[in-house]
């Protein structure tokens, strides 16, 4: 195997390294002469100059490139964009319609919050904050290096800087500043080590500083990168890119929500979720039939807890190929009987579907060979890897036809009237993850070797099978069909190469676990349709799937809110999809990390429906551990039970502790369903994030900067979760403010110190509100979103130290995207005086019937309504209460 790898490797280097001039001995970094700026053009709101290098050539990683363009717009009164590219606009840029540019409102500089100032040889610039000078980012640091196939550009910092971002990652939420690499290479990470490269790629940082505020910088680039951060030779962060330019959006902030919403401005609002995606999920890999999906739907509901949506992984494929049902385990009557069976009961239906196609008999790959939109060489041959179902070719998305393709797939596999029924989807294997290790020679060989794809479970005797209960008597097999189909020869497709570069092995080596950036992916030498090359796009190829899977469901269903949960994502991707964190592992130190993680995508990368595999995907979990999970997940935005084939069942109704944690805290959720909504419509329209971290909240407080065990869950409600194993303490830290048991409504005053709590159950997560809050929650749980909806509102006040609060309550229709009848509502408490205010254009018969006053004497339990409140006006009064 070894043998063979090499000389595969060896023909491959000889094949496609021919072409590539020998260069002089390579020189050192330090050789590097930088760029001297003239023709400074300065007309107020944009500034442009030349910058032509400024020595003889390092070439130390490709051609140094010699005439490059300095480009500054003064976008907004809180966003600069600075960008720097080549003079003859060769080198790659990323794809306007696939990141479309922000609107800049080209605005005066003295109208700006930063300022630029840069020096002409060598050119180096920095970014200051205008009313306090202070320097935010300043490339002085090492000399600029704009190279055919390396980018380097260095900023110094201050020392010990609070740095978040430049996911996707599983380190700490603080960023480690002291020899530090993030490696920006998306890839299909199993296990999701702390480190390295994963599989998204989000190269935005929030660098805080406290009282002085928060800035962010977000490099717009689709390269393999690493970005360092160290100490030596001063604090700095450093981009070392395979290529691209120079495409840099400074944030003002000054608080770190509002460099979020700065963010959003630039990457795209999050696109809004239906009311329903957010219930509870369920998910395995490994059901090995639809009798055993059917069970697990029938359990939920004899345990009494509440399951929204029932998922499928790549079980139910024929051979694991996309847009096929195994003809013996997933045969269609029953697939549509079961899903008949959720809709009836309010539920959900969910299955994932993967990029690559199989090469094997199938439909899907003939149709998209007719289309010609699969990946292919120069000579027009597919490229072609393997995936689950062996050897598989990768849809082109620049391609123009890929999207109807995609449509016509979607449209016909998942038809409402003769398909498989599903209500939103789950995209994977997007990075685009390819098992066959580069060159890949020999992917049918590879393929039966590893034994793609894998043998399916032998099938069950159904007739041994018990009656699932809620499944109707004729829920039964018939006899499995299969369908065959006929190969099509493939037509010439053409391909554009960018000039000169080495697509496989560029000089500069960057951190990827994998190894070659070629390696278990699409090849990099690979041109797509327009001529770009993977070696470039690689790291939009998810974020391009996402795109086109939300159109094909947009096409299946018009005017409703997609629901797309993908795993590879580029910046950008939350105004169209959700995101869960990828195979995760069933242990302590993966439950912990999803706490920072989510923040990350929430608060910083704009992905708020974000999420991790509840009691985790690889490995077995214990029922302390799940019991832990199902809380704390009950808090991720995107909440779904997930495992690997070969792990235990860990449905929440497998252990009675860990059902009695799921139930109590499922009811939590759903009570403040319409809060947490209320917050995603928000960061839907404004970017305020749905999620923060404590020093979003307390910037001032630095205790709070590197806390990343604890989080805000909306603005208000404070999650603190046990964190340790077999533990029923916590040590939570209280920001100096006031606060309310959320279980006993009693006031706990913070004053910056950690707290202990002990004694916390198995089966409960300690809840703080936040006093100045007033919170809108449904009176009851439901078994469904769709009961849920129809339960009234009781509100919880909880004064601050000067005995005031306020808070907001969104409602619409829940689905749809156009919703022309909404209520904004805000709620306002000022000792004793109560207002509703507000837009109330959503028609609904429910009602606040109760308020309660935190902090207040529990018993006797006086309500302080007379009579309920309708939510289709204003309304106040003063509560009669004694504070
Ligand atoms: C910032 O610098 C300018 C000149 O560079 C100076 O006039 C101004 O007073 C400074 N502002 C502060 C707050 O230091
Ligand atoms: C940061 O990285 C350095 C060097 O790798 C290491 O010694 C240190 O322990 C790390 N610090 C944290 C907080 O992880
Ligand atoms: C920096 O980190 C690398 C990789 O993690 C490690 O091999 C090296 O020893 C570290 N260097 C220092 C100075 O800590
Ligand atoms: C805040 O700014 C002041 C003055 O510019 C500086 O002395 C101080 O170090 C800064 N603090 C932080 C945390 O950056
Ligand atoms: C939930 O309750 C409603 C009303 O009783 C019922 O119609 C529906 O079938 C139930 N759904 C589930 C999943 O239990
Ligand atoms: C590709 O990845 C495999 C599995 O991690 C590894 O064994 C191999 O060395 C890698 N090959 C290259 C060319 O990086
Ligand atoms: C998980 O549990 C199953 C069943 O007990 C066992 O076969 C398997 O080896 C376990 N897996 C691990 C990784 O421990
Ligand atoms: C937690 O408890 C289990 C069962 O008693 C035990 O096997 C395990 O070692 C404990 N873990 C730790 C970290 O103490
Ligand atoms: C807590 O906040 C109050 C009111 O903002 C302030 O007066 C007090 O000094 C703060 N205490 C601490 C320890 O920071
Ligand atoms: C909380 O518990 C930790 C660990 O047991 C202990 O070190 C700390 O002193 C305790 N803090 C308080 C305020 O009791």
């Amino acid at each position: 195997m070894f043998l063979k790898g090499f000389t595969l490797l060896g023909l491959a280097l000889a094949t496609y390294g021919r072409g590539f001039s020998v260069r002089r001995q390579s020189q050192s970094l330090e050789d590097c002469p930088g760029y001297a700026a003239s023709n400074v053009q300065d007309d107020g709101s944009k500034i442009t100059a030349d910058l032509t290098l400024a020595g003889a050539a390092c070439n130390v990683y490709g051609e140094d490139i010699s005439n490059l363009k300095l480009e500054v717009v003064y976008q907004t009164e809180s966003r600069l964009h600075v960008k720097i590219y080549d003079a003859d606009e060769q080198v790659y840029q990323v794809p306007e319609d696939v990141f479309p540019r922000p609107v800049s409102k080209d605005i005066d500089p003295s109208d700006s919050a930063l300022e630029i100032t840069w020096v002409e040889k060598p050119f180096s610039f920095a970014i200051r904050r205008r009313d306090s000078n202070e320097t935010l980012f300043d490339t002085s640091a090492a000399s600029f290096i704009f190279e055919s196939q390396y980018l380097r550009l260095r900023t110094s910092l201050p020392e010990a800087p609070h740095l978040y971002g430049l996911g996707e990652h599983t380190d700490p939420f603080h960023l480690n500043t002291t020899n530090y690499t993030r490696t920006q290479w998306n890839r299909d990470a199993y296990g999701t080590p702390e480190g390295r490269n994963l599989y998204g790629h989000h190269a935005i940082y929030f660098d805080h500083r406290g009282a002085n505020g928060t800035n962010g910088v977000f490099l717009l680039n689709s390269n393999g990168m690493d970005i360092k951060i160290d100490d030596t030779d001063g604090q700095f962060l450093e981009y070392n890119t395979l290529g691209g330019i120079v495409d840099l959006y400074f944030f003002a902030g000054p608080t770190p929500k509002e460099v979020s919403a700065q963010y959003a401005e630039v990457a795209g609002f999050s696109a809004m979720q239906p009311y329903w995606g957010l219930g509870f999920h369920q998910c395995k890999y490994g059901y090995r039939d639809v009798f055993h999906v059917a069970e697990v739907v029938a359990n939920y509901s004899v345990a009494n807890i509440p399951l929204e949506t029932m998922w499928t992984d790549i079980d139910y494929m024929y051979l694991r190929k996309v847009f096929t049902l195994d003809p013996e385990r997933f045969q269609l009557p029953l697939v549509r009987q079961l899903v008949d069976h959720l809709h009836a009961h309010q539920q959900h239906y969910v299955v994932m579907v993967d990029p690559a196609v199989s090469t094997r008999d199938n439909d899907a790959y003939s149709k998209g060979v007719e289309a010609n939109i699969f990946h292919q060489y120069e000579n027009g041959s597919l490229f072609q890897g393997v995936v689950w179902p062996g050897p598989t070719v990768f849809p082109d998305w620049f391609h123009p036809d890929t999207q109807k393709y995609w449509d016509d797939q979607f449209l016909r596999f998942f038809d409402a009237e003769t398909g498989v029924d599903i209500d939103a989807l789950w995209i994977d294997m997007n990075e685009a993850a390819n098992f066959c290790p580069f060159p890949c020679a020999d992917p049918d060989g590879f393929a039966d070797e590893a034994g793609n794809p894998p043998d399916p479970p032998p099938v069950r005797n159904n007739s041994a099978r018990p009656a699932i209960p809620g499944f109707p008597q004729n829920f039964q097999p018939t006899i499995p069909t299969r369908r065959s189909l006929t190969r099509r020869q493939y037509e010439t497709g053409k391909a554009i190469g960018l000039p000169g570069r080495d697509l496989l092995n560029p000089k500069y080596t960057i951190g990827n676990l994998a190894g070659s950036i070629s390696n278990l992916t699409v090849r990099t030498d690979i041109i797509n349709y327009g001529g770009s090359a993977q070696y470039d796009t690689h790291n939009l190829y998810g974020s391009m799937m996402s795109v086109a899977s939300r159109n094909a469901l947009l096409a299946r269903r018009p005017g409703r809110r997609p629901l797309v949960i993908t795993r590879s994502t580029f910046a950008g991707a939350g105004a169209h999809v959700g995101k869960w964190l990828g195979d995760n592992l069933s242990q302590w130190d993966h439950y912990r990390i999803s706490i920072a993680q989510m923040l990350e995508f929430a608060a910083l990368y704009q992905v708020p429906m974000v999420g991790a595999d509840v009691c985790g995907f690889g490995g077995n979990t214990t029922e302390t551990l799940c019991a832990r999970w199902s809380m704390l997940g009950a808090f991720y935005p995107f909440f779904r039970n997930h495992a690997q084939n070969d792990a235990v069942f860990q449905e929440f109704y497998q252990w009675p502790t860990v059902a009695e944690a799921a139930r109590n805290t499922i009811a939590i959720r759903y009570r403040l369903l319409d809060y947490i909504y209320t917050h995603f419509h928000r960061q839907s329209t404004t970017g305020v994030p749905l999620l923060n971290p404590l020093y979003f909240l307390y910037p001032e407080d630095s205790n709070t900067f590197t806390i990343d065990l604890q989080f805000f869950w909306g603005d208000d409600i404070l999650v603190s979760p046990v964190t340790e194993e077999n533990s029923t303490a916590v040590s939570i830290y209280l920001p100096n403010d006031t606060f309310y048991d959320f279980y006993t409504h009693e006031k706990v005053e913070g004053t910056g110190s950690y707290v202990n709590l002990t004694d916390v159950p198995f089966t409960k997560i300690p809840l703080h509100v936040r006093g100045g809050s007033i919170i809108a929650l449904r009176a009851e749980s439901a078994n469904t979103t769709t009961e849920l909806r129809k339960q009234d509102f009781v509100l919880w006040i909880a004064p601050n130290a000067t005995g005031h609060a306020s808070g907001s309550l969104y409602l619409d229709e829940g689905d749809a995207i156009e919703q022309p009848e909404t209520s904004e509502i805000q709620f306002t408490y000022d000792n004793g005086s109560f207002k509703m205010t507000g837009s109330f254009g959503y028609p609904t018969d429910n009602v606040i019937a109760d308020i309660t006053i935190l902090g207040q004497p529990q018993a006797p339990k006086v309500s302080l309504l007379q009579e309920a409140i309708p939510l289709t006006e204003e309304w106040s009064r003063d509560l009669d209460v004694k504070c």
